[in-house]
């Protein structure tokens, strides 16, 4: 395996724990926490259970991200993002970003004790919106794995 195999590891890698665990949290944590725990607790709890993925998180996000902008500068991929049917490379990127914010800006300083303040106020509610936002980020890393294998090996999604 040469350094480009080494660093496409590297980069699948990352990204099949860090999505791995956001649909582990989203078909499993969430539904098992609704199921278990009473609704004023709930978001408390999930919190608790998800700080340990998230600073998993922070690692393979870093691991993604640098592997992938290596690949992009020692392939010069940068007139793809130009290239609308490239779609994918700016899906992954845009990704990337939104998980970043998350989980290195927003859940720390911001959305921490936003849901808590709102869960207080509107548990049932809170933890719906929490549920949504994780079925959204699923469902849009998931289009973007698919399309970035196509993209990248030929086939349907291919240029
Ligand atoms: C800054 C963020 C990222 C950059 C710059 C980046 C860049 C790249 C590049 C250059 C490739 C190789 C494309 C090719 O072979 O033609 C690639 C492959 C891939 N990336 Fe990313 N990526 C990023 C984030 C992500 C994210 C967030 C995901 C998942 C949601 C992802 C999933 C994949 C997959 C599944 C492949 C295909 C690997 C293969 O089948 O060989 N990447 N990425």
């Amino acid at each position: 395996m040469n350094e480009f195999g080494v660093v496409r590891a590297i980069h699948v890698l990352a990204v099949v724990l860090w999505i791995g665990g956001v649909a582990m949290v989203t078909t499993v944590l969430l539904p098992a926490t609704a199921e278990h725990v009473d609704a004023a607790e709930r978001v408390a709890f999930f919190e608790r259970l998800e700080e340990s993925f998230a600073r998993q998180s922070r690692w393979t996000t870093l691991a993604a991200g640098l592997s992938g902008l290596w690949l992009v500068w020692r392939w010069d991929l940068w007139s793809r993002f130009l290239d609308p049917r490239f779609w994918w490379m700016h899906a992954m990127v845009a990704i990337w970003a939104a998980f970043t914010l998350m989980l290195f800006v927003l859940e720390p300083w911001v959305l921490h004790g936003w849901f808590r303040a709102r869960a207080l106020r509107d548990p049932g509610g809170t933890f719906a919106a929490v549920r949504r936002l994780h079925w959204f980020l699923l469902t849009a890393s998931l289009v973007t794995v698919a399309g970035a294998v196509g993209g990248a090996h030929g086939g349907l999604f291919a240029p």
